[in-house]
């Protein structure tokens, strides 16, 4: 049984970050709303409560079920979770004088505490907290303090209950993972040997296990974690993994013969649908994006059900599904939660009596990455920049045309290739060429052109969820737009785009 740390959630902005922390060290650990988690059984080592936007002190203040915890498991609390503990079991919270955000140094620190043993003197905490404990329940001790703010971390005589008032998981705090580690290591007694081989040990096993002869079939994009989720499936059950993939017209250039070819090369078994005139067919006359959307969805589950129903005694549908599809998030507008259901190959699994099996729903995005280097895919597949669902369809604004198609696709080749020559494809996060739905005049020769604009699109993110515009320097724009313009006929302008997300999107559409 793989040991792991619960952390239950109370709506803070930093619950994964805590999650992706603990994993840092090697140990497994799965995050839960405060008030919906199992009863931890054997494999539980610690609890950890998260912040949150809450006040104790609110009405509508989040409050956990801590019967059969708080004494049983070790137990930290950092900020909010701290907060609750001291409020909970006799201490004092009061909203702040001085509301404190940011960075603050610990002048008090006890290092004979395990809990912070190996602190240095003055270390650099990260404060966010509007209220302030101003006296703890009997029984505990303040363990370290900061010129503002007495109660900094606190521990309880007689049990294994901690606080932090600051965020031992993010950056700022420098000796945060120190913490980390004490807690996880010297005090829950963790192994610390959850790593990506391992991983991959333990799911082959389970998987193999679980399919026995089973016949599973499943989608590829081309993208990280659909290869990723395919071979580790595929060392489970070699070739009852029957892959699918799909080309819908919108594709790279060349992406899908080289990405085929490689499928094979890893050892898939995989089928190749050449179904492009189905998809551009369809979307003749489309130029709402939503619209594009929604066809090509079609398309793609229309052709990979009528692959799919080709095969005989499937029972399982893969799926590439990760970690933050996967988590009850809790909301900051009052305790309810919603399940986000991505990637679920839209109502297929119940259309066709299909058990779904997800080997990545455990891990976060760059858990996935070193899962992949841990089973030696290239990193050609594994540092591919996301690539969306809909393709090229939504980076050619308005109609599609196959003209269009071509267009887009040679200055997306030419701008992606100078990228990698120049050793910045990596330090880019996500990146491809725009056709804009306007036609610009030109001068080439003694001719006047009219021909179509291009926008450049590079952005540097952790997740996509925000994003600033990539700093690519001006000799290679300048390449990539000379070259563009003069190799591909039919575009005469290339623009670059400098927005930021929020308040743009990544995708132009
Ligand atoms: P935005 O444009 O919302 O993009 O900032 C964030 C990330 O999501 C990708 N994206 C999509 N992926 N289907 C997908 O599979 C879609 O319809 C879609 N729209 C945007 C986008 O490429 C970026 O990585």
């Amino acid at each position: 049984m793989t040991e792991k740390i619960l952390i239950l959630d109370f709506g803070s902005q930093y619950t994964q970050l805590i999650a992706r922390k603990v994993r840092e060290h090697n140990v497994y650990c799965e995050i839960y709303p405060y008030n919906n988690f199992p009863a931890p059984d054997n494999s539980v080592k610690g609890v950890i409560l998260s912040g949150s936007p809450f006040s104790v002190r609110d009405e509508h203040a989040p409050i956990p079920d801590l019967k059969g915890i708080k004494g049983n498991f070790p137990l930290l609390g950092i900020c909010y979770g701290a907060q609750y503990l001291s409020h909970k079991y006799g201490g004092e919270v009061n909203q702040s004088d001085s509301r404190e955000y940011g960075r603050a140094r610990l002048n008090f620190i006890n290092t004979t505490h395990p809990l912070l043993r190996n602190l240095k003197n003055n270390t650099q905490v990260w404060m966010s907290h509007g209220d302030t404990i101003d006296s703890l329940p009997s029984g505990y001790e303040v363990i370290a303090s900061t010129e503002d703010v007495k109660v900094g971390a606190y521990a309880a005589t007689g049990e294994h209950t901690f606080g932090l008032q600051f965020h031992p998981e993010v950056y700022h705090t420098t000796d945060g993972k120190t913490i980390l580690y004490n807690f996880l290591g010297e005090i829950c007694g963790c192994t610390m040997d959850w790593t990506p081989e391992t991983f991959v040990e333990s799911t082959v096993k389970d998987l193999g296990e679980k399919l026995g002869n089973d016949r599973v079939v499943m989608g590829l994009s081309g993208g990280v974690d659909s290869t990723v989720a395919a071979i580790l499936l595929h060392h489970a059950i070699g070739a009852n993994l029957i892959c699918i993939f799909v080309d819908n017209g919108l594709l790279r250039k060349n992406e899908f013969s080289s990405v085929l070819e490689s499928y094979k090369e890893l050892g898939l078994n995989v089928i190749g649908v050449n179904a492009s005139e189905l998809f551009i067919t369809d979307l003749k006359g489309i130029t709402d994006p939503e619209a594009k959307r929604k066809s090509i969805g079609k398309n793609f589950i229309k052709i990979f059900e009528q692959e799919a129903r080709k095969l005989e005694n499937v029972d399982w549908l893969g799926q590439g599904t990760i970690y933050p599809d996967v988590i009850e998030s809790v909301s900051v507008n009052g305790p309810s939660q919603t399940i986000k259901s991505h990637h679920n190959v839209g109502g297929l699994p119940e259309k066709m009596h299909l058990k779904v099996v997800e080997p990545l729903r455990l891990l976060f995005k760059d858990e996935v990455r070193r899962v992949g280097k841990a089973l030696k895919i290239p990193s050609s597949f594994l540092k591919r920049h996301p690539f969306p669902g809909p393709g090229l369809g939504i980076r050619i604004l308005g109609e599609i045309t196959p003209e269009k198609i071509r267009l887009v696709q040679e200055a997306d080749d030419i701008y992606i290739k100078a990228l990698h020559k120049f050793g910045l494809y990596d330090r880019i996060w996500q990146a491809g060429a725009i056709l804009l739905p306007v036609q610009s005049v030109g001068v080439m020769g003694d001719e006047r052109t009219y021909e179509f604009v291009v926008a450049l699109r590079a952005v540097t993110s952790t997740d996509g969820m925000t994003a600033d515009w990539g700093h690519l320097p001006h000799e290679v724009l300048s390449r990539v737009s000379n070259d563009i313009i003069n190799k591909v006929r039919g575009i005469n302008r290339v623009v670059y785009d400098i927005s930021s997300k929020p308040p743009a999107t990544i995708e132009w559409e």
